[in-house]
Formats: structure tokens, C-alpha cells, sequence
């Protein structure tokens, strides 16, 4: 399984046998005929020449088009102030920031990178499939399975149920926070059981073992179950159900805003469950899932905690730096899905340096909540991820925390492997490990602490 994590990151051409796990020869070629069919429809959509289309470079370091991984080579750019309202005044105050320049970004993100919700979005009727007493290492928890039945009456022949797994430590005095995964319940690698993804090998408990002795609880949803992570699902899952199996116009949602509108929906039922306490509730993923759950965070403020994996480009990365995974490889036919439609513009007429907003901005629609950003070690991950990009992104973002009376991250200086910044609502650390969040989660559960203080 990490041996494959490790494939994938490296570049995007295997990226999509992550997301095409287990299927035959036929059904990949098939995946990829309507994915080409759906990306080129979208670029004809935008106006736009194919051959004015700039290719994103190589994850393979060894390629001669090799994505920049040297500090020396990296350009460069000049960044949108977050504290600057598009007629030039400053936000001076946080009324200014949730009534102005809040909304300003929001309308950015939504019209040019990850699209806008659409309005007749439909009802999730949540049902409990499950409940079990069990373990997770030697932990006693009670384990729900419950699916988030989508109201397909307005167009019957798409069908949508979203995944969700709910697990409390067993006979908890009062309502617990818990920490929902963008993830895997049955894991794609093995098939068989229910056996949620965690650290295991590397010695360490795990990190639902982690989160279950300090009294709290998890849970995680399947993002397959709500958005296809392909081209081709476009006119199918959530957002095809909503456009009745048609095409996506170019500012609809992509496939990051669709897992987050499903997370949303969990937290609609985590409301109603008696063993969960909804106003502690934090949001984890990684590297595609880590840029979700940023997604999440940013727009949904019932999230009170976010633990942001290895997001790179597409999350907390400055999409304006030269360093790993370009914007060019985001809207190639690969992952375009992932985001609105409009986001092609900036591979061909439009730079990346010509976009309204950067990541920096998209961790301060998280203000004043606190969020974490995490990361490998280059030499064990790559540099795809880009962690300085990931820092800066961070880093940036900090002018708004301050406003809210906040600590931002506290520094400008890129901090060495393992230096924890966590003194502050930004976080940031780059664990030893390679592509997952899991040595960090001791970390972060630290961290997390201080903001739900009842931890044991
Ligand atoms: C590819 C892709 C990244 C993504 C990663 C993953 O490497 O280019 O943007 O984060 O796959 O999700 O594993």
C-alpha cells in the first residue's frame, strides 16, 4: 500500500491508477475514453485552442521535463494580499473581513478554482446500517456504518449513497469529538474487511487507536461514494445527479467541493447522534483528500479542527511557485475534475499568476479556526508535494488569523524536519515519514488538545 501511495505522488499519469484501483483493462479504457470525451467538451465549452494548452511537467525526477525541485530555480511571483479588498482599501477590522473581503475570496475561489454549489442541491436521509460493540487495538469503541441516502427524485436513474463509518469509545459518560477521515472503510487494497487505514506497520498505534485513548472518536467517509474521483463520473454522482446525468458547465463544483458538501452532510447527522459532540469536530485527509479537507475547512465553519495531509498543489500549496506539482498537471485531463471548469483557463491564456486567489488565501477562509498543516520529508516523499509550498501557503495566511486576535503560524522561516510550529491557530510540521499523515498524529493530537480541552 505505500509502495503504491509512493507511485502515485510521483506522478500524474499513475495518479490515475490510484483512482482506477481493481478495475479490469476494459473499464480503465473506458474510464479514460469519457473522461477525454468530458475534459474536451469543457475546453470547448471555455473558448479555448487545444494547442494553446501548456503540459504540466513530470512527477519523475529522472524525466527532462522534470518538475523544478531545486530552491535555487523557483520564480519569482508576487502574492494577492488577503487583507486588500478588490477596490484597493485595507481591511481594517474582522467586521470588514466577514462582511467584505471574505466574501470577496469566496467568490474567487468558487468562480475559478473549485466551482460553486449548485442551488437545487437535494436532501440526505442518513440511515445506521450498523452498530457494533468491537475493538480497535484494545480499545473498546461502539462502531456505527451508516449511508447517506441522497434524494434522487428528481432524477432517478443516478443513484448516490454516501459511505460513512462512526466509531465512540465504547460506554462514553458524555458526547465525544471526533475526527472524520476523507478515506477508505473497506480498504481499495484489501478487499475483504473492514479494516480502516492506519499507521499499523511502523510499530505505532494506529490512528484510530490514538484518537480512542484520549477518549474521543472517528469516523470516516468514502469520497467515491459521493463524486467519482474521475472525468468520466462528472455526469454521474452528486454533481451529475444535480445536472440530471447532463455535462458541467464551467463554474459548477469539481469533485473537491462535492466530498466536502458530503462531509457537510455527515456533520448534519453527527448533529443528531447523542454519542458525538457536534461542536468538536475536526476534518483529516491526505494529499488529494488533504486538499478536500481544506476544502471542507475553508467552507464549512462547523468544522472546528483541520488536519490538512501533504495537500500540495490544489491545497495549501502557493499555486504561483515553481517547485513540484504545477497548476498545469491540476487541470490536465487527469485531475481537471477535482476542480471547476474555469480552472483550464490558467493553463493556456491565463497563468497561474494571473489567478484572483492562492492557497495562502484558501487557509485563511479557515480563520479564526485552527488548522494544522502537515507533510513528509522531501526525501522520503518527494518533492511533488512541495512542504515549502505548503509553509508558505500557511505562513501567508497568518495576517488574517492575527486580525481575528489569533496567533498565525509565528514564523517566516521554513522550519527543519521534525520542528513542530504549533504554538499558534496555524500549524505546521513535516514529520520523517513519507506520504501519509500518520507520524503525525501524535503531533496534532497534542496540538488539538489545547482548543477541545476535556482530553484526558
Ligand atoms: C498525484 C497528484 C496530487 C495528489 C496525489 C494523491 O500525485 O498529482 O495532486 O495529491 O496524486 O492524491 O495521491
Amino acid at each position: 500500500m505505500k509502495a503504491i501511495k509512493r507511485i502515485i505522488l510521483l506522478s500524474s499519469i499513475s495518479l490515475s491508477s490510484f483512482a482506477q484501483f481493481g478495475l479490469t483493462p476494459a473499464q480503465r479504457d473506458s474510464i479514460n475514453k469519457l473522461t477525454s470525451e468530458d475534459y474536451n467538451n469543457m475546453v470547448e465549452q471555455l473558448g479555448i485552442d487545444r494547442s494553446l494548452i501548456r503540459r504540466g511537467p513530470s512527477g519523475n525526477p529522472n524525466d527532462a521535463n522534470a518538475a523544478n525541485s531545486s530552491e535555487e530555480k523557483v520564480n519569482k511571483y508576487t502574492l494577492p494580499d488577503p487583507l486588500m479588498l478588490k477596490n484597493g482599501q485595507k481591511v481594517k477590522n474582522v467586521k470588514d473581513w466577514t462582511e467584505k473581503r471574505r466574501p470577496e475570496l469566496v467568490t474567487d475561489f468558487e468562480n475559478e478554482i473549485y466551482g460553486r454549489l449548485p442551488q437545487n442541491l437535494p436532501a440526505v436521509n442518513w440511515q445506521v446500517i450498523s452498530v457494533k460493540d468491537t475493538l480497535v487495538g484494545n480499545q473498546a469503541i461502539t462502531q456505527k456504518i451508516l449511508k447517506g441516502i441522497v434524494d434522487n427524485s428528481s432524477y432517478p436513474a443516478i443513484k448516490v449513497e454516501i459511505n460513512l463509518l462512526l466509531a465512540t469509545p465504547a460506554k462514553a459518560p458524555k458526547p465525544v469529538p471526533v475526527v472524520m477521515e476523507f478515506g477508505f472503510i473497506r480498504s481499495p487494497f484489501n478487499a475483504g474487511s473492514i479494516k480502516p487505514i492506519g499507521l499499523g506497520s511502523s510499530g505505532e498505534p494506529t490512528w484510530q487507536e490514538q484518537l480512542i485513548s484520549r477518549g474521543w472518536g472517528y469516523a470516516i467517509i468514502e469520497p467515491s461514494s459521493i463524486q467519482a474521483d474521475n472525468g468520466a463520473g462528472l455526469t454521474k454522482g452528486i454533481i451529475g445527479l444535480v445536472n440530471k446525468g447532463g455535462r458541467r458547465k464551467p463554474d459548477d463544483w469539481g469533485a473537491l467541493r462535492a466530498w466536502a458538501w458530503g462531509a457537510s452532510r455527515a456533520i448534519d447527522y453527527f448533529e443528531s447522534d447523542k454519542d458525538v459532540d457536534a461542536k468538536r469536530l475536526a476534518i483529516e485527509g491526505l494529499s488529494r483528500y488533504g486538499k478536500a479537507a481544506l476544502v471542507s475547512m475553508a467552507f464549512e465553519p462547523r468544522f472546528s479542527l483541520g488536519f490538512i495531509g501533504s495537500s500540495g498543489a490544489g491545497g495549501a500549496k502557493i499555486l504561483r511557485r515553481v517547485f513540484g506539482e504545477q497548476v498545469e498537471n491540476l487541470a490536465s485531463s487527469g485531475e481537471y475534475h477535482w476542480f471547476a471548469g474555469n480552472f483550464i483557463k490558467y493553463t493556456s491564456k491565463l497563468t497561474p499568476n494571473d489567478l484572483p486567489v492562492d492557497a495562502h488565501e484558501l487557509v485563511a477562509l479557515c480563520a479564526p479556526r485552527p488548522v494544522f498543516i502537515s507533510s513528509g520529508s522531501p526525501q522520503v516523499e518527494g518533492q511533488w508535494v512541495d512542504a515549502k509550498g505548503m509553509f508558505l501557503g500557511a505562513a501567508h495566511a497568518s495576517s488574517v488569523y492575527i486580525l481575528h486576535g489569533k496567533k498565525g503560524l509565528g514564523t517566516m522561516e521554513f522550519p527543519k524536519l521534525g520542528m513542530a510550529l504549533t504554538d499558534g491557530e496555524i500549524a505546521f510540521r513535516q514529520h520523517a515519514g513519507g506520504h501519509s499523515t500518520g507520524p503525525n498524529w501524535s503531533t496534532w493530537i497534542g496540538w488539538a488538545c489545547k482548543y477541545w480541552s476535556d482530553c484526558k
